[in-house]
């Protein structure tokens, strides 16, 4: 039986696994990779039928993803130079890669699957994708590539449904970090970062009075503080209580639910007052320029963000309140059933399990390998504090990425969200998130 008090990554790793259990929108593509091809037309019109083609499927369209995806792509098109690669990168929409699920879900529904695609490991790969048998299994691939090796065996659980595994995770991302500007802090007399809440309202006051916003927030669609609120749930509510909330066992009426949403609530206060109109693209210049905003509560593919940037006047802790705590997800590519160039998909996923791809990949991205075996020397001082935290802290799965629980909660969830940091009623929020959690049907 699992131990929800306190998980290690094994538990974490097994709890994964047992919860497992359309518009047309405008394309926004990555600049292609050296031998790319041009991105999908018109927003993901199939790859052309007989050519020799991969098309892929991502909502990576930021720096630091961009150069991480191109990264891979450049390793593929050395070794199949004749292969065509069709980058269909789409950004926006409600939740992480909205608008990318969407027009998956249209092309999937048509029998058009692209070759491959960005999923995120756990609920959202299991529930989406393989309970509706649209994908292959890879257990050949596992067994050809010696992947069984080289991830972690409660990874290949997550991965896994019904014993085989059903995608390749490339990466390993922290949801709960704080980066923050040192020469922000200082302007304002704060002295050290937060490390909980009542020190980042302390220093919120602080940075007010010097003039500058204290949190960055980009919620111009239900996105940014769905994700600062998984990180503020988790502080209230320790790691079973957390986990509870996707099996029935904690209600999303309980008052430490509220308790949280008052400190987000409270924490938009200090935002900058303009974050619903701001798009994450802003947010990310905002977080670089002189007069933006001293802190941002998010994924570390935000190093991959600021280091794309050539940014280095930034620092980062865990979130406040959550030390000891790794707030996990991982991206992941599948081979959907009736792809069009199976052959060019599958030599795609034996780059993305490879210890080169992945050591290639990951350093950029502002993320750790999957793998256990990496060159360290790729890794500068933040992945490498990453992954020692990997290591030692209890792992809590995330719910903006879908970890913990399945695409169509995750999307009321982060409406309920929105609405608070829109309409800033806490009992409003609550009670779209009590809703979400019945349609979810999350029971004991
Ligand atoms: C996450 C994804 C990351 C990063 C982030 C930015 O869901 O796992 O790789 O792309 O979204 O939106």
């Amino acid at each position: 039986m699992l131990n929800k008090g306190k998980l290690n990554r094994r538990d974490f790793l097994r709890f994964g696994s047992m919860v497992a259990g359309a518009a047309l929108l405008t394309a926004c593509p990555a600049p292609a990779a050296p031998g790319a091809a041009a991105p999908a037309a018109g927003g993901g019109a199939a790859a052309t039928a007989g050519a020799n083609q991969l098309e892929i499927f991502s909502w990576w369209t930021s720096g630091g993803e961009v150069e991480a995806l191109n990264a891979i792509y450049a390793i593929y098109s050395e070794k199949f130079p004749d292969v065509e690669i069709v980058n269909a990168a789409l950004t926006g929409g409600a939740g992480q890669g909205g608008n990318m699920k969407a027009l998956l879900e249209t092309r999937m529904q048509g029998g058009q699957p692209p070759d491959s695609f960005q999923v995120h490991l756990g609920r959202e790969l299991i529930d989406s994708h393989v309970v509706p048998d649209r994908m292959e299994s890879l257990e050949w691939l596992y067994e050809e590539e010696g992947l069984n090796d080289v991830f972690p065996k409660d990874l290949i659980a997550i991965a896994s449904y019904e014993g085989k595994p059903y995608s390749v995770p490339v990466n390993i991302h922290r949801s709960n970090v704080l980066w923050y500007r040192p020469s922000k802090l200082e302007a304002a007399g704060v002295a050290a970062a937060p490390t909980t809440w009542d020190e980042f309202f302390a220093a919120a006051e602080l940075l007010k009075a010097a003039g500058i916003p204290a949190l960055a927030v980009a919620e111009i669609e239900p996105n940014f503080s769905g994700h600062v609120f998984e990180n503020i749930l988790i502080t209230q509510l320790d790691q079973a209580g957390y986990l509870g909330l996707f099996d029935g066992s904690t209600s999303w009426e309980d008052e430490r639910v509220t308790k949280a949403l008052s400190i987000l609530n409270q924490a938009l206060d200090y935002a900058n007052p303009d974050y619903l109109s701001t798009s994450w693209g802003d947010i990310n210049d905002r977080f670089v320029a002189d007069d933006g905003p001293a802190m941002m509560i998010m994924g570390d593919w935000t190093h991959g963000v600021l280091m794309s940037k050539g940014f280095t006047d930034y620092r980062w802790a865990p979130a406040p309140d959550t030390a000891g705590i790794f707030m996990v997800l991982s991206d992941s590519f599948g081979l959907p059933k009736n792809t069009p160039h199976r052959d060019n998909a599958v030599n795609f996923l034996r780059v993305c399990g490879s210890r080169e791809g992945q050591d290639a990949f990951n350093p950029i991205k502002g993320s750790i390998p999957a793998r256990t075996d990496p060159d360290l020397s790729k890794y500068d001082e933040y992945l490498l504090s990453a992954m020692e935290d990997f290591k030692s802290n209890t792992l809590s799965p995330s719910i903006q990425h879908g970890a913990a629980v399945k695409q169509s909660f995750v999307l009321d969830y982060a409406i309920a969200i929105n609405n608070l940091a829109t309409n800033r009623d806490v009992a409003a929020a609550q009670a779209m998130l009590v809703q979400a959690a019945t349609d979810a049907e999350f029971v004991v």
